[in-house]
């Protein structure tokens, strides 16, 4: 679980090229045993998805860092699978955070259901909580709990900021939501980063809602922590028709050697 005593507030003027922030080798220095310029959680993908084979096989290329789910992807990909039994699942085939989304709607629901959801893998559940004003005195309580928390549902830089005042762990921005209303996703990443760095927040942005690989790469441009995207998505960062012409090239080469 990403915790703000695992980062450290860098004490370079606030600039607006957080690239070139991430590379600052003095007061960001790595702490002991965290990897140069990244913390150990700080991974760019997460999968969005519920589906255990596919979990399993992407996790094999060591680049998925985590696990979200929401209910629209359980109920389209699990039916009416039992909820608990899913979850396990995914926590089984995967490894870092597993965010399982809320679905009441008042403060003292919201709080049993993610006290059992907590209890599935208390170190691994990462309580996915809705926007909302109950929304954020349920991730304040959490958070003072020692919850890992995923805000999520935000289309605006006021909705993240406050969600990573109040202690969401991560903050969850909408790219193809925020799209589809006809805004540009980038500047609301962008400005929700500048706030976080420069306030030394330790929320993490993860961008969701992916549609299109070209989101994934704007949205790390932008400043995202990490994006979680579905796994069709990613399997098509995969393909190059040159890289696979390349390897066939080198594969016959090496075939017909000395003939
Ligand atoms: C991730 O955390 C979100 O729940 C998910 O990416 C939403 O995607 P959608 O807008 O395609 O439903």
């Amino acid at each position: 679980m990403a915790t703000g005593a695992q980062y450290r507030k860098c004490e370079r003027p606030a600039t607006k090229d957080y690239l070139q922030r991430r590379k600052c080798g003095v007061c960001c220095a790595p702490l002991p045993g965290q990897k140069p310029g990244l913390a150990n959680e700080d991974r760019m993908f997460f999968l969005d998805s519920s589906e255990e084979k596919e979990i399993r096989d992407i996790f094999a290329w060591g680049v998925v860092a985590g696990v979200t789910t929401n209910p629209l992807i359980l109920a389209r990909e699990a039916g009416a699978a039992d909820l608990e039994q899913r979850i396990r699942g995914v926590v089984a085939a995967s490894h870092g955070p597993v965010s399982v989304e809320l679905t009441t709607e008042t403060e003292a629901a919201m709080l049993d259901e993610a006290r059992t959801y907590h209890a599935w893998a208390p170190e691994r559940i990462c309580i996915k909580v809705p926007f909302s004003e109950i929304g954020l005195r349920v991730t304040a309580a959490l958070t003072k709990r020692g919850v890992s928390t995923n805000v999520t549902c935000l289309m605006s830089f006021n909705q993240a900021y406050l969600a990573a005042l109040a202690g969401g762990t991560y903050v969850s921005i909408f790219s193809g939501r925020v799209r589809d209303m006809g805004y540009d996703v980038r500047p609301v990443i962008a400005q929700t980063r500048e706030q976080i760095d420069r306030e030394g927040l330790s929320a993490r942005i993860i961008i969701g809602s992916i549609r299109h690989f070209m989101d994934v790469n704007e949205s790390l441009e932008a400043g995202a922590h990490i994006v979680t995207v579905p796994p069709g998505i990613l399997r098509k960062m995969l393909h190059n028709p040159k890289t696979d012409e390349t390897i066939r090239e080198f594969n016959t080469a090496w075939a017909n050697r000395g003939k």
